[in-house]
C-alpha cells in the first residue's frame, strides 16, 4: 500500500497536556469555548468512504479544522484527487474495502503507524439499496449488511484499542468514534426494510458500545442524516430511483457539507460533553 502522507513525527500538542481532577484545567489543545472556531490541530482522524458525498466533505472539514486525516475507500483515483485538493501533508490515502476484515484492520493499523495514534474514527462508508422485500435481489441485501454493518464492526473492533489509548494518554484526553446511521435508523419505511435493518443495527451497536466505553472518555456518536445530495441513490435499480424521487417529492435536500459541519461540531466539544446522537433533516423533509 502506497501512501500520500508525509508524516511529521513530532508529538502534536507536546507540553500542553491538561491536568486532571483539579477543577482548574487549562484547555490548551481543545476549545473550551464551544462557540470558538473548531480547532483540531494535532488530532489524527480516520474517515471511511471518503471518495464521495458525506465522507469527502467530512475529510475536507476535519482537515480544514487542522486534523491530519486518513481517508479510506476503494476508488484510488478519487482518493488521490482528494489528497491533491486537501493537501498531501494533511491526508493519508488508504485504498481499502472495509467489507474485508483484513483490509479494515490494515487500514486502522496503517493509520496508527503513519500518524502515531488515532483520536477520531468516522464510520461513514455505506450503501442504500431500496425496493420491496418480496423478490428482492438477495445480493443487494448482502452488500448492505457487509458494508453498513460488518464493515463498521470490523473497523470499530480494530480501532477501539487505539481510541481507548488516545483517550488515556493523548493531549485531548478524549477520543471519538462517530458512526453514520440515517433517519432510516430511527424510522422503518416501506421499501427500505433491509437498509432500515442495517441502520437500526448501527444504532443498537453504537448505544451499547457507548455505555461500555464512555467512562473511559471514548465518545460514541451516532449521526442520523435525512436526504443529502450525494451518489447514494445512484447505486439503485432505475425503477427504484424513480420511485424514491416520487416519494421524496421536490424538496431542497441538504449538502454533504451540512453533515460534515455537524460532525466537526460533535468532535470538538469539550471533554466533559458527549454528543450522543445528531438527527438532522432538510427543513422540507417531513418524515
Ligand atoms: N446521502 C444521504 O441522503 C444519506 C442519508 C442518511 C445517511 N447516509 C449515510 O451516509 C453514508 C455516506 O453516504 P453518501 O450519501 O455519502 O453516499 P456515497 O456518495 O455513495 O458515498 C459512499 C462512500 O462509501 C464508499 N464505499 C462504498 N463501498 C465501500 C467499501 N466496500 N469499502 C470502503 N468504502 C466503500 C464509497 O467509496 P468507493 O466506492 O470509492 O469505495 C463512497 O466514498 C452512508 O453510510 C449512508 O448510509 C446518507
Amino acid at each position: 500500500m502506497s501512501s500520500a502522507y508525509k508524516c511529521s513525527r513530532q508529538a502534536p500538542g507536546a507540553g500542553t497536556r491538561r491536568s486532571r481532577g483539579t477543577g482548574n484545567v487549562s484547555h490548551v489543545t481543545h476549545p473550551s469555548n464551544p462557540a470558538a472556531t473548531p480547532d483540531l490541530h494535532g488530532v489524527r482522524a480516520l474517515v471511511t468512504g471518503g471518495t464521495s458525498g458525506l465522507g469527502f466533505a467530512m475529510s475536507q472539514a476535519l482537515a480544514e479544522a487542522g486534523a491530519q486525516v486518513a481517508v479510506a475507500a476503494r476508488r484510488r483515483d478519487r482518493l488521490e484527487s482528494l489528497a491533491d485538493r486537501i493537501g498531501r501533508d494533511r491526508v493519508l490515502v488508504l485504498e481499502t474495502d472495509v467489507t474485508d476484515e483484513a483490509q479494515a484492520r490494515a487500514m486502522v493499523e496503517d493509520s496508527v503507524r503513519e500518524f502515531g495514534r488515532l483520536d477520531i474514527v468516522v464510520n461513514n462508508a455505506g450503501v442504500m439499496l431500496l425496493g420491496p422485500i418480496v423478490d428482492a435481489p438477495i445480493e443487494e441485501w448482502r452488500r448492505m449488511v457487509e458494508l453498513n454493518l460488518l464493515g463498521l464492526l470490523y473497523t470499530s473492533h480494530a480501532a477501539l484499542p487505539h481510541l481507548l489509548r488516545a483517550a488515556e494518554t493523548d493531549p485531548r484526553q478524549v477520543a471519538d468514534l462517530v458512526n453514520v446511521s440515517s433517519v432510516a435508523g430511527r424510522h422503518a419505511r416501506l421499501n427500505s426494510g433491509v437498509y432500515n435493518a442495517t441502520k437500526f443495527g448501527v444504532g443498537a451497536f453504537s448505544e451499547s458500545l457507548r455505555q461500555e466505553v464512555t467512562r473511559r472518555h471514548v465518545r460514541v456518536s451516532l449521526i442520523e442524516p435525512g436526504a443529502v445530495s450525494t451518489e447514494l441513490i445512484t447505486h439503485n435499480r432505475p425503477e427504484v430511483i424513480e420511485g424514491l424521487r416520487a416519494t421524496l417529492g421536490p424538496i431542497e435536500t441538504m449538502r454533504a457539507e451540512d453533515i460534515a459541519e455537524s460532525i466537526v461540531f460533535t468532535v470538538t466539544r469539550p471533554r466533559h460533553v458527549a454528543v450522543n446522537e445528531v438527527l438532522i433533516r432538510p427543513s422540507e423533509q417531513e418524515r
